[in-house]
């Protein structure tokens, strides 16, 4: 007979003592269980999975994501067992549910925190009604190579624009009170450094020095952990020759002994019994004590836990307070959810699934998100009563799922609405809308229907392109080497160019593209990843000046892939290139002699530039930066120092710039960027309005591993920006001293 724990004297005390009572009861078969998660994505998971649950012996499935199944799971487990033990239910709720927010990389060129907050509420409250109650995100790896298909679902190249997006995403998720109806625990993944595969190559392995490592890839994790993220999950990386998911270093001494952490680490799926394919093991006995002593307590769709934990204890290899530490950590978090007093799930006491609320949300993600990379002539705000017609091209301009991007398990097409719907609803009878999909996806080489399309074009007062690539071709598993746009795109750009009518490139895609062979042969570019279900209105908004573009890049766009890596935060080296001394390859005279050209760190084909900078974005308006000051021109270490500038719109439409703050630390223990964002602010500004920026930094915002491999700011001299990109040029310079020796 199932006593259920809710009768139990367990289920008084606080959480700590119901844990600890809790796990006194249960056998080692039991708290393996709690160690165990399933996949029960397929058929009735009851059928497959009931014997685990009434014996105790699974505590999480991933993949389930309906109320009634769920329901039924949960009703299994709390009645049928002997203890009652309520189960945690995972899914991949990446950006939105069934409403998609744009991809957490479009979130990012928000630069507003916000919008992850509220993109991950409204995730959560769709999720929640399903019996989901833990998602699977925040994915913040940190990511400079967009040959890399998993950048869709990061924050970008930057450590503090990912830490400050992470950290948001998990409170909304979160909320303040995970018990709370409609929140749900969130996952800081991938621990840690997985963005740094080799070649951008999903899975490969990476070389990652400590240092690099703590300064560049650690610090998001540590601000998910400081935001109080329940969960961290395991990257499949090999991580400097040890996998992550059997990686002491990672998961023991920073994670816990560092850190202090106190929740779960999950693996990745299968990533346990991977240790014997990566050759770190010989077989799933050893990966399991591996991970195990490493620090994994859930096995996520895997056996190896089930199969050799018990025999790994009574052979005496591993020790019962480590299952006990692992169970314990899963058990804490069901109590934190509530579980135990309420493991089933009501559809009906949270929002309906589409809200209006919801599609406010993923529309003001979408407007934030899209980046205006360039606006020659002005092209762009197309001013709706002048058009009679115009024409609308390409294969993403009416795709209700390809604008929902990689990840969406769960969103639903229905609810899109498209750019092409968009625009012929706000042009009303206003004027005509001539469609040519012109390419029958992303891939396809020319045909008749580049004439088409032409023609539509040249019948039009202008053109409007939506190029790019398909959900697929980012995400999971899916880099590529050659990160142009796919199939014959730039040459029916070519031939919408040739109409000479304005031409206007609306770019959906999960990563930054080589866009070299077509900024010329448009007149605007509006970046807008994969902008989720209302991408269209936003899209249109944007085009006809509704709504002025504000995001900016969160990741630096090449001119070419073999520039990759290329980010803006990058070393000065000892021969730093210059315009005067890159010469580039047709500029090369014949007979030059071998010294005679560049000996400066460049590419002769690409120079040393990339073709869009990190935290570049356009606007309606026209924003200017005067008069930067500082509070001091010293500081000691412990002090914080002010950094400010006026910004005012020079322009004639009220917009919204992101100001950004960057700063160098000129020498140090170790060579530092020559630039770091360090702080940044979305900012209203109506046409002739300015406003004084200012920013505070405390010496500890400047700390970094150095050569003792201690996290410290040094004194020295630093040089400060404040601008609207990371090309920004007003500059200041300011010392930390040191206030001992007194420098
Ligand atoms: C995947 C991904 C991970 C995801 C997990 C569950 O392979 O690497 O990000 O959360 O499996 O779907």
């Amino acid at each position: 007979m199932s006593v259920t724990t809710a009768d139990t004297q367990h289920a008084t005390g606080d959480i700590e003592q119901r844990v600890t009572a809790l796990l006194a009861e249960m056998t080692l078969a039991e708290k393996i269980g709690q160690m165990t998660q399933l996949d029960a994505s397929h058929g009735n998971p009851a059928d497959y999975l009931g014997e685990r649950l009434r014996s105790g012996r699974l505590g999480s499935v991933l993949n389930l994501a309906d109320a009634d199944t769920v329901n039924e799971l949960q009703r299994i487990a709390v009645e049928e067992s002997r203890l009652g033990i309520p189960l945690l239910v995972a899914r991949d709720v990446i950006h939105g549910f069934a409403t998609v927010v744009p991809l957490p990389i479009g979130q990012a060129a928000s630069f507003n925190p916000d919008i992850a907050r509220d993109g991950a509420r409204v995730a959560a409250l769709e999720a929640a009604r399903t019996g989901v109650n833990w998602t699977f995100a925040p994915m913040i790896d940190i990511s400079r190579d967009p040959r890399w298909g998993r950048i869709a679902e990061s924050f970008g190249e930057d450590p503090y624009l990912t830490s400050v997006m992470g950290a948001a995403t998990v409170e909304g998720f979160q909320g303040d009170d995970l018990a709370a109806v409609g929140t749900i625990a969130a996952c800081a993944k991938h621990f840690a450094g997985y963005g740094a595969a080799e070649a951008g190559r999903d899975y490969a392995a990476t070389y990652i020095p400590e240092r690099e490592l703590r300064n560049v890839h650690l610090p998001p994790f540590k601000a998910a952990a400081d935001a109080g993220v329940a969960a961290f999950m395991t990257s499949f990386s090999d991580v400097n020759g040890v996998p992550a998911t059997g990686n002491e270093f990672l998961l023991r001494q920073v994670l816990r002994d560092e850190w202090g952490y106190e929740g779960i680490v999950v693996s990745d799926w299968d990533s346990i019994r991977q240790l014997w394919i990566h050759g770190l093991s010989e077989d799933d006995r050893e990966s399991a004590y591996l991970a195990v002593t490493a620090g994994v307590d859930v096995e996520m769709a895997g056996d190896t836990y089930i199969n050799h934990l018990e025999p790994l204890l009574n052979d005496g290899e591993i020790d019962i307070a480590r299952i006990d530490a692992a169970a314990g950590n899963v058990l804490r978090l069901k109590y934190e959810l509530g579980l135990f007093e309420n493991p089933y799930t009501d559809p009906d006491a949270l929002p309906p699934i589409g809200s209006e609320q919801a599609l406010a949300t993923a529309k003001r993600a979408a407007l934030q998100s899209v980046v205006m990379l360039q606006n020659e002539n002005s092209v762009l705000p197309l001013i709706s009563e002048e058009l009679a017609s115009v024409a609308v091209i390409g294969p993403l301009a009416d795709d209700s799922y390809e604008q929902l991007g990689t990840w969406i398990f769960d969103g639903d097409p229905g609810l899109s609405v498209t750019p092409l719907e968009a625009i012929r609803k706000l042009l009303g009878d206003g004027a005509a809308v001539r469609y040519v999909k012109a390419m029958e996806n992303s891939r396809s080489k020319a045909g008749p229907a580049f004439d088409e399309a032409a023609e539509a074009a040249g019948a039009s007062d202008a053109a409007i392109l939506f190029l790019g690539e398909e959900s697929i071709l980012s995400g999971e598993a899916h880099s590529r080497a050659d990160i142009s746009l796919p199939g014959d795109q730039a040459e029916l750009v070519r031939r919408i160019r040739a109409t000479g009518k304005p031409v206007v490139a609306v770019i959906l895609a999960g990563r930054p593209l080589t866009l070299t062979d077509i900024v010329d042969e448009v007149d605007a570019i509006l970046f807008a990843w994969h902008p989720g279900t209302m991408g269209g209105p936003a899209i249109a908004d944007l085009l006809f000046g509704i709504e002025s573009p504000s995001g900016k890049l969160p990741a630096t766009f090449p001119r070419m892939v073999g520039q990759v890596p290329i980010y803006y935060a990058q070393r000065n080296t000892g021969k730093p290139a210059t315009p005067e001394k890159a010469m580039l390859i047709d500029d090369i005279p014949v007979g030059a002699k071998q010294t005679s050209v560049g000996n400066v760190s460049y590419h002769l084909d690409a120079g040393y530039k990339p073709l869009f900078a990190f935290g570049h974005g356009l606007s309606y308006a026209e924003f200017r930066y005067d008069n930067i000051a500082l509070s001091a021109s010293e500081i000691s270490i412990g002090d914080t120092i002010i950094i400010s500038a006026d910004l005012t719109n020079a322009g004639d439409v009220a917009a919204e710039e992101v100001a950004q703050l960057y700063v160098r630390d000129l020498a140090g223990s170790t060579t530092r960027p020559v630039r770091e964002l360090k702080r940044f602010r979305r900012i209203h500004l109506e046409p002739g309005q300015t406003v004084n920026v200012r920013f505070e930094l405390h010496t500890h915002d400047l700390a970094f591993y150095g050569r003792d491999m201690k996290l410290a700011a040094e004194p020295g001299e630093f040089h400060a920006w404040i601008g609207g990109s990371s090309e920004a040029d007003l500059q200041a310079s300011f010392r930390i001293v040191d206030n001992q020796a007194g420098d």
